[in-house]
Protein backbone atom coordinates (compact mmCIF):
# COMPACT_ATOMS: atom_id res chain seq x y z
CA UNK A 1 0.00 0.00 0.00
CA UNK A 2 2.97 2.13 0.64
CA UNK A 3 3.74 2.11 -3.34
CA UNK A 4 -0.19 2.73 -4.13
CA UNK A 5 -0.57 5.70 -1.83
CA UNK A 6 3.15 6.95 -2.67
CA UNK A 7 1.02 7.63 -6.40
CA UNK A 8 -2.39 8.89 -4.88
CA UNK A 9 -0.46 11.55 -2.88
CA UNK A 10 -0.01 14.22 -5.87
CA UNK A 11 -3.61 13.85 -6.71
CA UNK A 12 -5.75 12.11 -3.29
CA UNK A 13 -6.85 15.48 -2.14
CA UNK A 14 -8.60 16.63 -5.63
CA UNK A 15 -10.20 12.71 -5.90
CA UNK A 16 -11.16 12.86 -1.64
CA UNK A 17 -12.06 16.21 -0.33
CA UNK A 18 -15.22 17.41 -1.18
CA UNK A 19 -16.71 13.77 -1.30
CA UNK A 20 -15.73 13.08 2.11
CA UNK A 21 -15.79 16.34 4.02
CA UNK A 22 -19.35 15.42 5.51
CA UNK A 23 -18.38 11.94 6.44
CA UNK A 24 -15.41 13.66 8.47
CA UNK A 25 -17.78 16.23 9.87
CA UNK A 26 -20.37 14.07 10.78
CA UNK A 27 -17.76 11.70 12.81
CA UNK A 28 -15.42 14.23 14.37
CA UNK A 29 -18.87 15.95 15.55
CA UNK A 30 -18.50 13.38 18.33
CA UNK A 31 -14.88 14.30 19.47
CA UNK A 32 -16.42 16.73 21.80
CA UNK A 33 -13.99 18.31 24.34
CA UNK A 34 -10.36 17.25 24.25
CA UNK A 35 -8.69 19.84 25.93
CA UNK A 36 -4.91 18.37 26.64
CA UNK A 37 -6.57 15.01 26.07
CA UNK A 38 -4.44 12.66 23.49
CA UNK A 39 -5.03 11.59 20.10
CA UNK A 40 -3.51 9.76 17.55
CA UNK A 41 -5.18 9.77 13.87
CA UNK A 42 -3.91 6.13 12.35
CA UNK A 43 -3.78 6.67 8.40
CA UNK A 44 -3.83 10.20 9.05
CA UNK A 45 -3.12 10.62 5.01
CA UNK A 46 -2.57 14.13 3.55
CA UNK A 47 -4.14 15.50 7.04
CA UNK A 48 -8.34 16.00 5.59
CA UNK A 49 -8.68 15.75 9.25
CA UNK A 50 -6.91 18.51 10.12
CA UNK A 51 -9.28 21.59 9.69
CA UNK A 52 -12.27 19.56 11.26
CA UNK A 53 -10.57 19.25 14.90
CA UNK A 54 -10.41 21.20 17.64
CA UNK A 55 -7.46 23.34 19.38
CA UNK A 56 -5.89 21.87 22.61
CA UNK A 57 -5.64 18.09 22.46
CA UNK A 58 -2.08 16.78 21.99
CA UNK A 59 -2.35 15.57 17.90
CA UNK A 60 -0.32 12.61 17.01
CA UNK A 61 -0.73 11.16 13.20
CA UNK A 62 0.57 8.00 11.90
CA UNK A 63 0.72 7.17 7.93
CA UNK A 64 2.53 3.79 6.22
CA UNK A 65 3.22 6.26 3.44
CA UNK A 66 6.04 9.27 3.58
CA UNK A 67 4.06 10.96 0.34
CA UNK A 68 1.21 11.12 2.21
CA UNK A 69 2.63 12.34 5.96
CA UNK A 70 4.46 15.60 4.03
CA UNK A 71 1.19 16.17 2.56
CA UNK A 72 -0.56 16.06 6.15
CA UNK A 73 2.51 17.43 7.63
CA UNK A 74 2.30 20.77 5.28
CA UNK A 75 -1.35 21.55 5.88
CA UNK A 76 -1.06 21.24 9.88
CA UNK A 77 1.85 23.99 9.13
CA UNK A 78 -0.79 26.04 7.07
CA UNK A 79 -3.69 25.64 9.59
CA UNK A 80 -0.61 26.15 12.51
CA UNK A 81 -1.57 23.13 14.25
CA UNK A 82 1.05 21.01 16.19
CA UNK A 83 1.18 17.96 16.38
CA UNK A 84 3.67 15.03 15.90
CA UNK A 85 3.61 12.78 12.64
CA UNK A 86 5.24 9.21 12.95
CA UNK A 87 5.65 6.74 10.20
CA UNK A 88 4.75 3.73 11.23
CA UNK A 89 1.97 0.72 10.52
CA UNK A 90 -1.06 0.73 11.62
CA UNK A 91 -1.01 -3.25 12.50
CA UNK A 92 1.99 -2.69 14.66
CA UNK A 93 1.89 0.76 16.15
CA UNK A 94 4.85 2.57 17.82
CA UNK A 95 3.18 3.41 20.83
CA UNK A 96 2.75 1.90 24.30
CA UNK A 97 -0.47 0.42 25.85
CA UNK A 98 -2.89 2.94 26.96
CA UNK A 99 -1.22 6.11 25.93
CA UNK A 100 -4.24 7.85 24.33
CA UNK A 101 -7.31 9.56 25.15
CA UNK A 102 -9.24 9.05 21.87
CA UNK A 103 -7.84 6.81 17.94
CA UNK A 104 -9.26 8.23 14.83
CA UNK A 105 -9.91 5.54 12.75
CA UNK A 106 -11.30 7.18 9.20
CA UNK A 107 -10.57 5.22 6.32
CA UNK A 108 -8.47 2.90 7.17
CA UNK A 109 -9.67 -0.20 8.69
CA UNK A 110 -10.80 -1.36 5.40
CA UNK A 111 -7.60 -0.37 4.04
CA UNK A 112 -4.74 -2.51 5.51
CA UNK A 113 -4.92 -5.81 5.02
CA UNK A 114 -5.07 -7.44 8.32
CA UNK A 115 -8.13 -5.00 10.23
CA UNK A 116 -8.52 -7.41 12.59
CA UNK A 117 -4.80 -6.18 13.92
CA UNK A 118 -5.47 -3.16 13.45
CA UNK A 119 -8.34 -2.42 15.50
CA UNK A 120 -6.36 -4.49 18.05
CA UNK A 121 -3.47 -2.48 18.05
CA UNK A 122 -6.07 0.72 18.22
CA UNK A 123 -7.52 -0.65 21.08
CA UNK A 124 -4.01 -1.63 22.80
CA UNK A 125 -2.59 2.16 22.72
CA UNK A 126 -6.39 3.84 24.06
CA UNK A 127 -6.52 3.88 27.93
CA UNK A 128 -9.30 2.19 30.06
CA UNK A 129 -12.53 4.49 28.83
CA UNK A 130 -11.17 5.92 25.60
CA UNK A 131 -12.71 6.35 22.70
CA UNK A 132 -12.10 5.35 18.50
CA UNK A 133 -13.62 7.31 16.19
CA UNK A 134 -13.96 5.02 13.02
CA UNK A 135 -15.11 6.24 9.81
CA UNK A 136 -15.18 3.72 6.37
CA UNK A 137 -17.04 1.33 4.13
CA UNK A 138 -18.54 -1.81 5.74
CA UNK A 139 -20.33 -4.78 4.48
CA UNK A 140 -23.36 -5.77 7.30
CA UNK A 141 -23.12 -9.40 8.05
CA UNK A 142 -24.73 -11.24 5.18
CA UNK A 143 -24.65 -8.50 3.22
CA UNK A 144 -24.18 -10.53 -0.33
CA UNK A 145 -23.25 -6.74 -2.00
CA UNK A 146 -21.98 -8.64 -5.11
CA UNK A 147 -21.02 -5.34 -7.03
CA UNK A 148 -19.79 -3.94 -4.17
CA UNK A 149 -17.43 -7.08 -3.71
CA UNK A 150 -16.42 -6.98 -7.20
CA UNK A 151 -15.08 -3.71 -6.86
CA UNK A 152 -12.83 -4.96 -4.59
CA UNK A 153 -11.06 -7.13 -6.99
CA UNK A 154 -10.10 -3.92 -8.44
CA UNK A 155 -9.17 -1.38 -5.81
CA UNK A 156 -7.90 -3.84 -3.33
CA UNK A 157 -4.49 -3.24 -4.46
CA UNK A 158 -4.35 0.14 -5.14
CA UNK A 159 -6.63 1.90 -2.37
CA UNK A 160 -8.92 -0.25 -0.63
CA UNK A 161 -11.00 -3.19 0.75
CA UNK A 162 -14.32 -3.57 -0.08
CA UNK A 163 -15.04 -7.24 1.75
CA UNK A 164 -15.03 -5.78 5.52
CA UNK A 165 -17.66 -6.54 8.15
CA UNK A 166 -17.22 -4.27 11.14
CA UNK A 167 -19.59 -6.33 13.51
CA UNK A 168 -17.00 -9.43 12.51
CA UNK A 169 -14.06 -7.88 13.33
CA UNK A 170 -15.86 -6.30 16.77
CA UNK A 171 -16.65 -9.83 18.02
CA UNK A 172 -12.78 -10.55 18.39
CA UNK A 173 -13.16 -6.80 20.83
CA UNK A 174 -14.81 -7.57 23.57
CA UNK A 175 -13.43 -4.54 25.52
CA UNK A 176 -14.85 -2.11 22.70
CA UNK A 177 -18.52 -1.30 23.16
CA UNK A 178 -20.40 0.97 20.39
CA UNK A 179 -21.83 4.20 21.93
CA UNK A 180 -23.02 5.43 18.31
CA UNK A 181 -23.60 3.70 14.98
CA UNK A 182 -24.48 5.93 12.01
CA UNK A 183 -25.24 5.76 8.73
CA UNK A 184 -23.09 7.77 6.07
CA UNK A 185 -21.96 8.40 2.48
CA UNK A 186 -23.13 5.94 -0.63
CA UNK A 187 -26.68 5.26 1.77
CA UNK A 188 -25.42 3.97 4.44
CA UNK A 189 -22.09 1.71 3.14
CA UNK A 190 -19.72 4.33 4.38
CA UNK A 191 -20.76 4.71 8.63
CA UNK A 192 -19.63 6.72 11.66
CA UNK A 193 -18.79 4.29 14.30
CA UNK A 194 -18.01 5.72 18.46
CA UNK A 195 -16.61 2.98 19.99
CA UNK A 196 -15.66 3.30 24.04
CA UNK A 197 -12.89 1.01 25.56
CA UNK A 198 -14.14 -0.79 29.16
CA UNK A 199 -12.44 0.61 32.32
CA UNK A 200 -12.86 -3.46 33.49
CA UNK A 201 -10.63 -5.91 32.79
CA UNK A 202 -12.79 -8.13 29.96
CA UNK A 203 -11.66 -11.56 28.99
CA UNK A 204 -11.28 -12.33 25.59
C1 LIG B 1 -7.80 6.03 2.21
S1 LIG B 1 -6.40 6.82 2.89
C2 LIG B 1 -7.14 7.63 4.29
C3 LIG B 1 -6.37 8.82 4.75
C4 LIG B 1 -7.06 9.67 5.79
N1 LIG B 1 -7.35 8.93 7.00
C5 LIG B 1 -8.32 10.27 5.24
O1 LIG B 1 -9.37 10.06 5.86
O2 LIG B 1 -8.25 10.96 4.23
C6 LIG B 1 -5.53 5.49 3.64
C7 LIG B 1 -4.22 5.92 4.28
O3 LIG B 1 -3.74 4.81 5.02
C8 LIG B 1 -2.35 4.69 4.82
N2 LIG B 1 -2.00 3.28 5.08
C9 LIG B 1 -2.19 2.20 4.28
N3 LIG B 1 -1.79 1.08 4.91
C10 LIG B 1 -1.34 1.48 6.12
C11 LIG B 1 -0.78 0.80 7.23
N4 LIG B 1 -0.62 -0.53 7.23
N5 LIG B 1 -0.42 1.52 8.31
C12 LIG B 1 -0.58 2.86 8.34
N6 LIG B 1 -1.10 3.57 7.33
C13 LIG B 1 -1.48 2.89 6.24
C14 LIG B 1 -2.11 5.16 3.40
O4 LIG B 1 -0.77 5.57 3.22
C15 LIG B 1 -3.11 6.30 3.30
O5 LIG B 1 -2.53 7.50 3.68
Amino acid sequence: MRFAYTLWAPIYDRLVEKPTQELRRQSLANLGDVLDQYVLMIGIGTGLDLPHLPNGAHYYGLDLTPAMLEKARLRAQALDISIELREGNAMDLPFTDEQFDVVILHTILAVVSDPDKALAEASRVLKPGGRLLVADKFLKPGDSAPLRRLLGFVLRPIATRTDVVFEYLLKKRPELAVIRDEPSLLGGWFRCIQLEKSTQAVPS
